[in-house]
């Protein structure tokens, strides 16, 4: 399982590239906003900073939601360099750009999916990606790694090469649950993948370890 940064935070990126495990990073307008990034320049910019730190996958998610828009700014996107995956959202026109992308041979990650045929739908016109957003489906209380679980088996049976990256994780346990349903990737806030680290026993065991050792080294 691949494990991606969904942040634009450029900090906790070098952080996370730094532990050594940092497969891609995952940016959305949200997450750019919350930095803020703006301006097209500024924008574009910041992605090469972050491909710069990472040396993988980078989703760019277009802002456009018809057909032409998205193409422009996708294939602007996917030139600016060879690591940018577009993102383009779960719409209409936005699986005709899947498909326009996939015949150019354009990696794309389709954003904002929250059902099995929304996931089939993206596969079919050849994402590359795709995002099941698990968290706020939690909140509308619908278990969103059960969908992780069914996209996975879906595209197994099919052949499906599309990968499933689990998004919107807001825990350890998240991706804990994502690993087990069988996810090919996972996107996730900084504090969760650190979160993983942790475990009071090996607290304890450390300071009895170091504490042991003290006391005939000392
Ligand atoms: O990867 C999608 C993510 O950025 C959304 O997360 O916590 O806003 O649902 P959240």
């Amino acid at each position: 399982m691949k494990f991606f940064i969904d942040t634009a935070n450029l900090d906790q990126i070098r952080e996370a590239q730094d532990l050594g495990i940092l497969d891609g990073v995952t940016t959305n307008p949200s997450l750019m906003a919350k930095e803020g990034i703006r301006g097209k320049e500024n924008i574009l910019q910041h992605y090469l900073n972050i491909c710069e730190i990472v040396k993988g996958d980078v989703s760019a998610e277009v802002i456009a939601t018809d057909y032409e828009g998205m193409i422009a700014e996708g294939k602007e996107l996917s030139l600016l360099h060879s690591q940018i995956v577009v993102k383009i959202p779960m719409i209409k026109e936005g699986i005709k750009a899947i498909k326009y992308f996939s015949r150019q041979e354009i990696r794309t990650n389709c954003t904002l999916v929250f059902s099995l045929g929304q996931a089939l739908l993206a596969a079919k016109a050849g994402a590359a990606y795709v995002s099941p957003f698990i968290g706020r489906l939690d909140d509308v209380s619908t278990d969103g790694v059960e969908l992780i679980r069914s996209i996975v088996d879906l595209f197994h049976y099919y052949g499906f090469e599309t990968q499933v990256l689990a998004a919107s994780i807001r825990s350890s346990m998240h991706i804990i649950r994502c690993a087990e349903a069988g996810a090919d990737v996972v996107t996730c806030p900084l504090q969760s993948i650190l979160g993983l680290i942790e475990h009071p026993l090996t607290t304890i065991g450390l300071e009895k370890f170091l504490s042991d050792y003290r006391k005939l080294n000392s």
